[in-house]
């Protein structure tokens, strides 16, 4: 007993001085340590800590009070400052801005027993004060390097304000727009959705995680949470292992692949098990099958929710089952701290799981360089030069345009002129400088995006009348959402329909606020909101020369608009540089490229809808006037516009669909495809393969992608495009989870979007 006094005494006498006992050699260079050398660190803390404290890194708190101000006396907040004063906190979230960090850390490591230090979460999503486009909208860019530099910015401006750890990015599969998270992530499509995760994490993490500009990713929300049935943000997920194995997991295991260092778990249940306490997924697939080595950290609250699911009987029995299943941080539920060592010490929690999470935790602040230096991430002077550099709005602003998606031109009604125009600018979202931030992006300051006013006042040599036409609604913060949606304001149409009379062309901005996208927004209608069609139409009545500029977080319904309106334009949520991406776009100073990641419904009845869907046994009409064939009676089957279209300004002809098949010999299918620009200015096409494996043990959808390439091509200009299937490419999950890959007839498909019918054909 005596001994261990002077232990901790020895310790606490260490930890007021600096980060932690150098003699026990526990400290980190400023590069990544080899795994061995941070393995018998960690094993050498571990040795020294009580249960209490391991299970205190295995604790992460939401920021609680004004860390530069006074210290919370009373209540939650005051205990939760005893745990962190502890070592009882391990990570904490919301905490950000050089100050803040460093005033909470310095608690971590100057008064706690180990001195070890936190690891600071926060969700930079797309971008941090600089913003980026949603992700969603990145994801029609289909350009990995743009993709991979956009997450390198957030993680540079994060990393400068005090954070090294972001919970994106957001792999979930959707193939439902009424769920207002699609805005968050790669869309429907796991192919394209394995590549956006692998590009980043990467721009995340970098090759070298202890460096000062690069922070921990987080692969969300493990897993289906993108499933959730009617799209109701939160809801039951019950899928099959098919859907499991080869659509939902497979963005998950590229992240992985990509060296994610955490994973975060999700709200929903999983086919009857709450992903939180769910140790198929957790234990057996990600810790045991792929071997990953990072830690899992819960979604917020998700411990605790487990008792509404049905699952755990109170919190304790909650702790015991995330802790057994492989839940190794509890995020907010404070469920870990008030029940785990009494778990432990009642045998109902082996310590040897207390270990590996722990170890897990320790591990990556060892990588992170955190025992080295715990203030690396705070320094003033960086984080004046780095948040909102010119460098960073470049940026921003590059990624912005390759995400706009051309989606409708007819006779050619877009690029603008630049001179001699009378242009009616319409719509309240064409001077909102805020919505263009998009939901999801805490740490912006409002109101800091380029509107499109401000895009296309920057041209000068037309007339720009602008005119808001009517409110959208009234979205307040990511947090609080008032779903005032204004459906009887029309009193500013008479001024924008004075507007469109006196135009050539008008610009009409319509579409969704910012907030009315992203976590809790879910919606049962995906029209434009309010009285946006109205407005539409009425100025369509007195000039139909409209271009439709959108703004939103999800695909919407737009068939009236796709029926009358010669030019349509999905611009997104682009970030901060928003209103220069899209004015360039409309004059013609870029040339569209984007292609969707997700289908755009012709009904909201349609939904979920997606194009790798499987053919059923009655996929066509047998006889003319026979009902009986899958279909509706009252709409089309096929989407607005499929996934993968984007038009461009220029037009692409494929030719020459080549397969040369040597799978026999090398294990490699070859694919070409001539592809030339027919039209007269550059232009870049993102030329797409799909595959359908026609006969197999478990049916195949009708196509699935399975490579792409962005290429750039001159007026005139013709390129052979190749690809090589191999058995990645070829094979498919069985219902047992096993990768196979089966011989048989196959057809390739290569061309500009999902509903290409420009094929061939090969035998494996
Ligand atoms: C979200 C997570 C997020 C967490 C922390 C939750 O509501 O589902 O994606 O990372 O909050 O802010």
């Amino acid at each position: 007993m005596k001994y261990i006094f002077i232990l901790f005494l020895g310790l606490v006498a260490i930890s007021m001085t600096g980060p932690i006992d150098n003699d026990l050699n526990l400290k980190s260079t400023s590069e990544t340590e080899p795994s061995e050398v941070i393995a018998k660190k960690v094993d050498s803390l571990l040795a020294i800590m009580t249960l209490e404290e391991k299970i205190g890194q295995m604790n992460q708190y939401n920021g609680f009070w004004n860390v530069t101000g006074p210290a919370p006396e009373n209540g939650d907040a005051a205990k939760k400052y005893e745990h962190l004063k502890k070592g009882y906190v391990g990570s904490m979230l919301n905490v950000r801005g050089v100050k803040e960090v460093r005033a909470v850390q310095k608690i971590a490591v100057e008064e706690t027993r180990l001195g070890i230090p936190l690891i600071i979460g926060f969700d930079a999503i797309h971008g941090y004060k600089t913003t980026s486009p949603i992700p969603l909208a990145e994801s029609a860019s289909w350009d990995m390097e743009a993709i991979r530099l956009a997450a390198e910015v957030t993680a540079k401006e994060a990393a400068a304000s005090g954070i090294n750890w972001t919970f994106a990015p957001m792999v979930d599969i959707s193939r439902d727009a009424r769920w207002g998270r699609v805005m968050e992530g790669g869309g429907e499509d796991p192919y394209l959705g394995s590549k956006i995760a692998e590009a980043r994490v990467k721009g995340f993490q970098g090759d070298d995680l202890s460096n000062i500009y690069t922070i921990a990713a987080c692969a969300k929300h493990f897993a289906g949470y993108g499933f959730a049935e009617a799209g109701r943000d939160y809801n039951t997920v019950d899928v099959g292992t098919s859907t499991l194995y080869n659509v939902i997991l497979p963005p998950f295991k590229a992240a992985k692949e990509a060296g994610v260092r955490t994973f975060m778990n999700s709200f929903n249940d999983l086919n009857g098990i709450p992903a939180t306490g769910d140790k198929f997924l957790q234990r057996d697939i990600l810790k045991g099958e792929w071997g990953f080595t990072g830690f899992v950290v819960s979604d917020w609250g998700s411990m605790r929710e487990m008792i509404p699911h049905g699952y755990a009987k109170d919190g304790k029995h909650a702790a015991e089952l995330a802790a057994i299943a492989g839940s190794d941080m509890d995020m907010e539920s404070y469920l870990y701290v008030e029940h785990l060592a009494n778990l432990v010490r009642e045998k109902k929690v082996d310590e040897s799981l207390i270990d590996d999470s722990v170890r897990r935790i320790l591990t990556l602040k060892y990588e992170l360089g955190l025992f080295d230096d715990p203030y690396k991430y705070c320094d003033e002077t960086r984080e004046k030069e780095v948040i909102n550099s010119k460098e960073n709005h470049d940026a921003v602003l590059d990624v912005a345009k390759k995400s706009i998606v051309l989606l409708k031109n007819d006779n050619n009604m877009l690029p603008l002129k630049k001179s001699g125009q009378k242009i009616a600018l319409i719509g309240a979202l064409a001077s909102d400088k805020n919505s263009p931030l998009g939901s999801w992006r805490i740490a912006a300051d409002d109101n800091t995006a380029i509107s499109v006013l401000e895009g296309m006042q920057a041209y000068k040599g037309n007339e720009l009348t602008f005119a808001k036409g009517a409110d959208v609604s009234v979205g307040k913060t990511q947090f609080v959402f008032e779903t005032k949606i204004n459906t009887t304001d029309r009193s500013g149409f008479d001024e924008a329909i004075e507007a469109a009379k006196k135009a050539d062309k008008v610009v009409m901005v319509l579409g969704e606020v910012g907030f009315q996208s992203g976590e809790g927004r879910s919606r049962a209608n995906l029209d434009l909101p309010g009285v946006q069609q109205d407005l539409l139409e009425a100025v369509h009545k007195v000039n139909p020369n409209i271009v439709l500029v959108l703004n939103n977080g999800r695909p919407l319904v737009l068939n009236w608009a796709h029926e009358n309106i010669p030019a349509i334009v999905e611009g997104w949520h682009l970030g901060s540089q928003a209103g220069h991406a899209i004015a360039q776009v409309l004059y013609g100073d870029y040339n569209p490229s984007g292609k969707l990641p997700m289908s755009f419904p012709r009904s909201v009845g349609q939904v979920p809808i997606y194009y790798n869907h499987k053919n059923t046994g009655r996929p066509t009409i047998p006889a003319p006037n026979l009902v009986f064939w899958t279909h509706y009676i009252d709409e089309d089957n096929s989407p607005l516009y499929p996934f993968g279209h984007g038009l461009s300004y220029t037009n692409f002809k494929y030719e020459d669909l080549q397969v040369t098949n040597n799978y026999r010999v090398s294990g490699e299918v070859k694919v070409s495809v001539n592809l030339t620009n027919s039209g007269n200015v550059e232009g870049k096409e993102v030329v797409q393969l799909y595959t359908r494996d026609l006969f197999a043990s478990v049916t195949r959808p009708v196509k699935e992608l399975k490579g792409f390439e962005l290429v750039s091509l001159k007026p005139g200009e013709s390129k052979i495009i190749e690809f090589t299937l191999t058995q990645a490419e070829l094979g498919f999950y069985n219902n047992k989870g096993e990768f196979v890959v089966e011989r048989g007839e196959f057809e390739v498909f290569v061309g500009g979007s999902s509903a290409t019918t420009n094929k061939n054909s090969f035998e494996l």
